[in-house]
């Protein structure tokens, strides 16, 4: 069982949590990510390692509350265990003195930025982090992402923070005015296709890391099936993170379609069967 030390919201819907968990605390590094389980009935569900304290023996999670089991997630207490926490899963992001970083983020993308940036930031590389959302309400970890890079630029939706539109118009300005050396893009799928294609045309080396659908999390069950460059590979263990220019989009889009009508029905009955055990006390 893996107890929850600390739970913190830091956005709507958006939630920081402590999980003790020695054994990852120690090994996971930038990029990878953990699969939970809350009970024995529960789904696994993939999350990125936010951050770590070896010491104290804590990993970091962020996650959004967009389904049901992330719903169940978000009611349990500090105190509350859950009872499967693998990991660390995924390759880790290569880190190297690459000189000038832009780093991409859109949405809860954010959390898995911030891990990146934080490893490429230690080893000597300039950071341009460029965070993208609806409005200024819904961005996150602003200070620690103000830490961690050297330029921090914002794109909303509604003009509220930033400029007013999407991260590919703050990144077409960035790469016209400077050389990159790579890009990093996390978040949403039509967001890191649209990076991709911009970066294509001025031959940017471009990574992002991909959210399919996962089960086994072991490249046993193929759920988390991707094309990269036409050949097939699995996000769990050939991933997350890939070539931009070379991801089928089409394909992932239309993998990530395959359970709405499912996903819909199991968050119906999870929200008239629960409440916040929170209020209970
Ligand atoms: C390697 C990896 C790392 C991830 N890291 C994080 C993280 O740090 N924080 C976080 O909040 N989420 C992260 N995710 C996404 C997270 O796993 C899904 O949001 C999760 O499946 C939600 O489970 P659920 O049962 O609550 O919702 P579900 O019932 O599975 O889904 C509800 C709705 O959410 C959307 N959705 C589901 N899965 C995904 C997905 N993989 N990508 C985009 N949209 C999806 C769909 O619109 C779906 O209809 C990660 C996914 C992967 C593969
Ligand atoms: S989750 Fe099963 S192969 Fe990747």
């Amino acid at each position: 069982m893996y107890k929850i030390i600390s739970k913190k919201e830091i956005g709507p819907k958006v939630r920081t949590y402590e999980i003790c968990a020695p054994e990852i605390a120690r090994n996971a590094k930038a990029g990878q990510f953990v699969i939970f389980r809350i009970d024995d009935k529960g789904e696994r569900v993939p999350l990125t390692v936010a951050g770590t304290d070896p010491q104290k023996g804590l990993v970091r999670i962020i996650f959004q509350e967009v389904g049901k089991s992330t719903m169940q997630l978000a009611s349990l207490c500090e105190g509350d265990c859950i009872k499967d926490f693998a990991g660390p899963l995924g390759r880790p992001t290569e880190i190297k003195k690459y000189g000038t970083v832009v780093a991409v983020a859109g949405g809860v993308g954010t959390a898995e930025v911030l891990p990146v940036i934080k490893e490429l930031k230690q080893a000597g590389n300039r950071i341009i982090t460029v965070v993208g959302a609806r409005c200024k309400d819904l961005i996150i970890l602003e200070d620690e992402l103000k830490r961690e890079s050297d330029l921090l630029l914002f794109a909303t939706n509604d003009g509220t923070l930033g400029i007013k539109g999407f991260v590919t118009a703050v990144l077409k300005d960035v790469i016209s005015r400077e050389k990159i050396d790579i890009v990093y893009a996390i978040g949403p799928v039509p967001m890191m296709k649209a990076v991709a294609e911009l970066t294509m045309l001025k031959r940017i080396k471009t990574l992002v890391s991909l959210s399919p659908i996962m089960l086994d999390g072991t490249g046993m069950c193929g759920a988390c099936r991707v094309s990269i460059g036409g050949k097939m590979k699995f996000v769990c263990v050939d991933g997350p993170e890939f070539d931009a220019h070379y991801v089928n989009w089409e394909e992932l889009a239309s993998r990530l379609e395959l359970f709405k009508n499912l996903e819909k029905i199991s968050v119906d009955k999870f929200k008239y069967s629960q409440e916040c055990k929170c209020h209970k006390k």
